[in-house]
C-alpha cells in the first residue's frame, strides 16, 4: 500500500507560483520569450505559471527520458525523445523543470539549448533537491527546496502515478 502525505498544499502553490510569475513578467515582459516545459512533469506548474505571467510569449515542450537506475531514482543517461519545433538562435529561453535532483536532466537539456545560440538561457525549476546533486545548475527562478524524499503530484508521477494531486506530497511506502 503506498500513501502519499501533502509537502505543500496547493495554497502555498498558488502563492508561489503567483510570486514566481510577477518576476518574470517584469523580466520577459518585451521579450516574447520561448517557454520551454521539459515533459510531462512540468504541463500543470507551467500551465500555471503562463497564465500569471500574463504577457506575449510563446511555448514549447521537450520529451527526455532518463533511464538507468530504476522507478524512483533519476536519471542514469539523458535522451531526447521528442525535440524542439521552434528555431532557438536569438530568442530569449525560458526553460520549466518540475524538479532538480542529480541535476543530470537539466544539465543535458541547457548544453543542447546553449549550441544553438539563444539570446538567453534561464531556468525556472518548481522544485529543487540540492541533496542529491551531482552536476551544478544554476536555477534562475526557484519555487521550493525539498529534502531527499521522493515527490508526487501537482503534475510530477510515481511510475505514472499520482500527477493529477493538486498538492505535492511525498511517498510513504
Ligand atoms: P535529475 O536527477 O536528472 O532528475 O536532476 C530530474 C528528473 O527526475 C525526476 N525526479 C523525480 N520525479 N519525484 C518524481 O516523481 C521525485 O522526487 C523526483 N526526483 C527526480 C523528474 O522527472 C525530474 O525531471
Ligand atoms: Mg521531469
Amino acid at each position: 500500500m503506498v500513501e502519499t502525505k501533502v509537502l505543500i498544499s496547493e495554497q502555498q502553490l498558488r502563492e508561489k507560483v503567483a510570486e514566481l510569475a510577477a518576476t518574470l513578467k517584469e523580466d520577459y515582459r518585451d521579450k516574447h520569450p520561448l517557454i520551454i516545459g521539459i515533459l510531462k512533469g512540468s504541463f500543470m506548474f507551467m500551465a500555471d505559471l503562463i497564465r500569471e505571467m500574463d504577457i506575449p510569449l510563446e511555448v514549447e515542450f521537450v520529451n527526455l527520458s532518463s533511464y538507468g537506475r530504476g522507478a524512483t531514482e533519476s536519471a542514469g543517461k539523458v535522451k531526447m525523445v521528442q525535440g524542439l519545433t521552434t528555431p532557438v538562435k536569438g530568442r530569449h529561453v525560458l526553460v520549466i523543470e518540475d524538479i532538480v535532483d542529480t541535476g543530470l536532466t537539466i544539465r543535458y537539456l541547457l548544453d543542447s539549448l546553449l549550441k544553438k545560440k539563444p539570446a538567453s538561457l534561464k531556468l525556472c525549476a518548481l522544485l529543487d533537491k540540492p541533496s542529491r546533486r551531482e552536476i551544478d545548475v544554476p536555477i534562475d527562478y526557484l519555487g521550493f527546496t525539498v529534502a531527499n524524499v521522493f515527490v508526487v503530484g501537482y503534475g510530477i508521477d510515481w511510475d505514472e502515478r499520482f500527477r493529477y494531486l493538486r498538492d505535492v506530497c511525498f511517498v510513504e511506502v
